[in-house]
């Protein structure tokens, strides 16, 4: 039986895209730091990008959390697929992988750590995946569910089959009304639900994980979400009533900028130096984030629309954010052009650059973590969702919170639309207005994680609510082999 003062010990499993792996990192460190032993598994594929970019850190990603004092082990699997396979650019083949074939390595792994005589209680899974309560089960682990996007996305998907039921999912001439049966959820219309429940063919490979890893995690023990209760206090109230619902965000480094653990998948550029040198509030962060596509022609038009802003700028523009294989998909000459009040970068750290003063505005695709880090900086989005989350998140930013805009209100964007919203978010007349929300905004965020916070709380409580399930099982487990003397 697991002895009272010894805390638990999770295996924790991380979903091999930049934007989870992000958060659970942390995570890790965090339930770490409150005295748990954690086992991390990463993708062989994640492990060799994450250690390219960061040569200095060598292969042991996690060997400063442990000279810090803390017990993290770190452990490699396979996703399936060989290491240098170019996931980006065979994505749903990437993710079949994930559907079929990750199981059977993240099966292997957690009997090999059992079957090493560790004690080990609980396995942490990324809510995407499909199977972590079937291996939690067989292992007699609690399984703990790991949302990293709002809790407003979660219950959409949790709430699937009413979706398809009510005839806006799934069906041949989807209503286009407001959907307003969803517990906890007042109003929402279909064009703000996540780009998959909106899709005709709902077929494809992330609609088969989206159904099975929510038919897994209806079965996991306890949800630890990576929002704050007081942003979307209805929405986890009424999922709290299905489920054991944690929010327990923002989780970020305890130092925000730096970390001490590689996350980054790529290399970051330096560019502190040249925002150093512009005026406060004057520069507009751009980037679409670490996994959606923009189009050719979207991309071209935003490139004409900031060039036309006349606005100073930080471009990120990831090798491939069109296509791996369009190397230079920016306008030809625009790089010269605005070569006087902008840098163009393959990557950077986000963090850094947003907690940096010359920053006034963000141009983002609304990944839920980007949206976090800017509130936390007090900076607001200009927003430009392209796929899953990111249009619900763009609607809690501009619609519920009024912390932002929408880089476009039209089906085509064209480059006038991009200069005026820039202009509007960096110098217009309602600049102080975003200003002034996004600062209430992050003192809920501030207030959630300060020690009397819902989050601390929420995590302090998920702590004690672990432990005695733990215990339950523990007892169960003895009961059973007394009973078999
Ligand atoms: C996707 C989803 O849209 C998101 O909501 C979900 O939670 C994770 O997967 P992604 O494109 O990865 O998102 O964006 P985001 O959630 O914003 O995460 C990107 C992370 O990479 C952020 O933590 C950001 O700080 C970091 N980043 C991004 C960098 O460190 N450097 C960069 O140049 C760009």
């Amino acid at each position: 039986m697991a002895e009272k003062h010894k805390k638990p010990h999770a295996i924790v499993f991380a979903y091999p895209l930049q934007g989870h792996i992000v958060p659970v990192v942390h995570l890790a460190l965090k339930l770490a730091s409150h005295g748990f032993t954690i086992t991390f598994i990463n993708t062989h594929s994640i492990h060799n990008h994450t250690s390219k970019a960061h040569p200095k850190t060598g292969a042991e990603l996690f060997a400063k959390a442990r000279e810090s004092g803390l017990d993290i082990r770190y452990t490699t699997i396979s996703d399936g697929l060989p290491v240098e396979f170019d996931r980006s650019l065979n994505h749903d083949q990437f993710l079949a992988a994930l559907l079929h074939v990750f199981s059977a390595h993240a099966e292997e792994v957690v009997a090999k750590i059992v079957a090493s005589g560790e004690d080990v209680h609980c396995l942490i899974a990324d809510t995407f995946f499909v199977w972590p309560s079937k291996i939690a089960k067989k292992f007699d682990l609690v399984h703990v569910s790991f949302w990293t996007e709002p809790a407003l996305v979660f219950t959409l998907y949790y709430h699937w089959d009413l979706l398809r039921l009510n005839g806006h999912f799934d069906c041949q001439d989807c209503r286009e009304d407001a959907i307003d049966y969803i517990p906890g959820v007042k109003a929402i219309e279909p064009k703000d639900t996540t780009s998959y429940l909106q899709e005709t063919d709902t077929t494809s490979i992330c609609h088969q994980i989206i159904y099975s890893c929510f038919i897994d995690t209806k079965n996991a023990d306890f949800v630890l979400c990576n929002t704050v209760q007081e942003l979307e206090h209805d929405t986890i109230s009424a999922l709290q009533a299905k489920i054991p619902y944690y929010a327990i965000g923002p989780i970020f480094p305890n130092d925000f900028s730096k970390t001490i653990v590689a996350t980054s998948l790529w290399s970051e550029s330096q560019c502190t130096k040249w925002l150093d040198k512009r005026p406060h509030a004057s520069v507009l962060y751009v980037s679409f984030g670490s996994y959606a596509h923009v189009t050719k022609n979207d991309l071209v038009e935003i490139a004409s629309g900031l060039s036309l802003s006349k606005v100073s700028f930080v471009l990120v523009l990831r090798p491939d954010v069109v296509s791996s294989d369009d190397a230079d998909p920016l306008p030809v000459g625009f790089k010269e052009e605005v070569a006087d009040r902008a840098i163009v970068i393959p990557w950077c750290t986000q963090r850094e650059v947003l907690a940096h003063p010359a920053i006034g505005g963000f141009l983002t695709h609304c990944g839920w973590n980007s949206i976090l880090e800017s509130i936390w900086c007090e900076v607001p989005l200009l927003c430009f969702p392209l796929y899953t989350d990111q249009f619900t998140n763009r609607k809690l930013v501009v619609d519920d919170w009024k912390i932002g805009i929408n880089l476009s209100n039209k089906k085509v964007i064209s480059k006038e639309e991009v200069s005026d919203n820039i202009n509007r978010l960096m110098c217009g007349e309602s600049k102080d207005e975003f200003k002034n929300r996004i600062k209430e905004i992050k003192k809920t965020l501030e207030s959630a994680v300060s020690p009397s916070g819902s989050s601390e709380k929420n995590m302090l409580q998920f702590i004690k609510d672990l432990e005695a399930k733990i215990e339950k099982i523990a007892h169960a487990k003895n009961s059973n082999c007394n009973g078999h003397v």
